[in-house]
């Protein structure tokens, strides 16, 4: 009942204007942006919040009175924005009804690397999964995506993603606008292609995999948000498997950045521009006035390619409710910082499928890290750009290509983007949830990249037994 209002209900009236459905024009015609809606958990008697999620088969009108076969959690289409508060447990009963197999991984959540449903918590057709954690970071918009090896690209494309905001004592006393779906929005950015028959078309481009020639916005296509409130805080993940989306409001106008992947950050940073690359995550704060027209787009993204201007939403106000200005200071987390006698390690990312010269191998262990241990880590990028992710830490952002991040990108991360033959250097706080027979993954998050390979596993282990920690795992099946 949940996903009757998302996503087939999900095209509001025309919002006037002569134009036709495109997207560009500021007097077009626009649909209404769809709002994922909040997952209701049943609350268990020790207080455990147990949450559904079905991934399944569907189809979605997306354009105008075309119907595109699509997937999604508890719906045709993305899935329900799931949230929680640090401290408490959650626990998951998923259901796989599609025909293939899939996993549920939670990016960005620091878990049990047997709870984080990356490619080893396969989920076989018909299949069901249980995760249950404890929640213990800070505040954030993480998100839930499939990862079966080799079939990640597809599954996201084909619709499976969603949101998990994490909230904390301060997050909600932060002063931020967090009216869920009234001045706190979540917005996933993603781009497809469509065939003539409604299709989405797997559009491949040379090495960089899926690029589309369509903008949706939370599955929205030529999304309108008729605003409300003199501010609006959006909860930015970029949801594409390869385009990187730099962000900027058609009439420049300068916005407060005040979180990035894994938490908020310590004061809010004022910008008109700011760059994601695929799975990071930005919040920022607008403000608007009484008859504003004003359209989020991306001009040209930053890869070695032509990536395209597009308008991503356009945003129109009336009357206004007076918002509270950003507060100076905001509750982020402190930096990660490094000891002077961290580890060091590098990771070489080679053309499209490999690091440090090795494809991913599910029995190879590649790297032990000592539970909750902070490393330094450097990704090099040779040739192509490439972003890195890690799944069960958090890091800051020492250096990329030689200079210290941009101020915007300074909080606590998951993801970085490496720029084309340059470098970053990360201050990476792993999970203290020791477990040598269960790895978590780092790779790139270009989708068609990781499925090829370049894609490598950690194990974390009880502090002292690193030697003696086995490189190979026994896999069933
Ligand atoms: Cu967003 Cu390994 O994942
Ligand atoms: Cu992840
Ligand atoms: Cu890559």
């Amino acid at each position: 009942a949940m996903a009757a209002c998302f996503p087939d209900d999900r095209r509001g009236p025309p919002t006037g204007g002569a134009g036709g459905a495109g997207g560009s024009a500021g007097a077009a015609a626009g649909n209404v942006l769809a709002i994922p809606p909040l997952l209701e958990p049943v609350v268990r008697g020790d207080g455990t919040l147990v949450f559904e999620l079905t991934a399944q088969e569907g189809a979605s009108e997306i354009l105008p009175g075309v119907r595109t076969p699509s997937w999604g959690y508890n719906g045709a289409l993305l899935g329900p924005t799931v949230r929680a508060t640090r401290g408490d447990t959650v626990a998951f009963d998923i259901r796989n009804s599609l025909r293939d197999p899939t996993t549920v991984h939670w990016h960005g959540m620091i878990l049990p690397a047997a709870m984080d449903g990356g490619p080893h918590q396969v989920i076989e057709a018909g299949g069901s999964w249980s995760p249950e954690w404890r929640i213990d970071q800070p505040a954030a918009t993480l998100w839930y995506h499939p990862h079966p090896h080799g079939d990640t690209a597809m599954q996201v494309y084909a619709g499976l993603a969603g949101l998990f905001i994490v909230d904390d004592d301060d997050s909600a006393t932060a002063g931020l606008p967090s009216a869920y779906g009234i001045d706190d929005i979540p917005l996933i950015l993603q781009d497809k292609t469509f065939a003539d028959d409604g299709t989405l078309d797997p559009d491949r481009i040379p090495n960089f995999g899926i690029m589309g020639n369509t903008m949706l916005a939370n599955g929205t296509a030529s999304a309108v948000f008729h605003a409300t409130t003199g501010a609006v805080r959006f909860r930015i993940l970029n949801g594409s498997n390869a385009r990187r989306y730099n962000l900027e409001f058609s009439d420049g106008r300068p916005f407060q950045v005040v979180g990035g992947d894994a938490g908020l950050l310590p004061a809010p940073v004022e910008t008109s521009r700011v760059a994601i690359s695929p799975a990071e995550r930005v919040e920022l704060v607008v403000a608007l006035e009484g008859g504003d027209d004003v359209r989020l787009v991306t001009r040209g993204g930053g890869l070695d390619i032509d990536d395209g201007d597009f308008d991503l939403l356009r945003i129109t106000a009336e009357a206004l409710t007076p918002s509270s200005p950003v507060p100076a200071r905001l509750p982020g987390p402190k930096p990660i910082h490094a000891p002077s006698t961290a580890r060091e390690r590098t990771f070489r990312l080679n053309g499209h499928d490999a690091i440090n010269g090795e494809e991913m191998d599910l029995s190879r262990i590649d790297t032990v890290v000592a539970a909750g241990a902070v490393e330094i880590w450097t990704i090099e990028n040779p040739v192509y750009a490439h972003n890195f992710h890690i799944h069960g830490a958090a890091f800051t952002v020492l250096e990329v290509a030689g200079r210290a991040p941009e101020d915007a990108m300074s909080g606590h991360k998951d993801t970085v983007f490496v720029p084309p033959r340059s470098s970053a250097r990360i201050a990476v706080r792993f999970a203290d949830h020791p477990d040598p027979s269960m790895p978590y993954m780092y790779h790139c998050h270009i989708l068609r990249h990781e499925d090829e390979g370049m894609m490598g596993q950690f194990v974390t282990v009880a502090p002292g037994t690193e030697k003696r920690t086995p490189l190979r795992l026994a896999l069933e099946g």
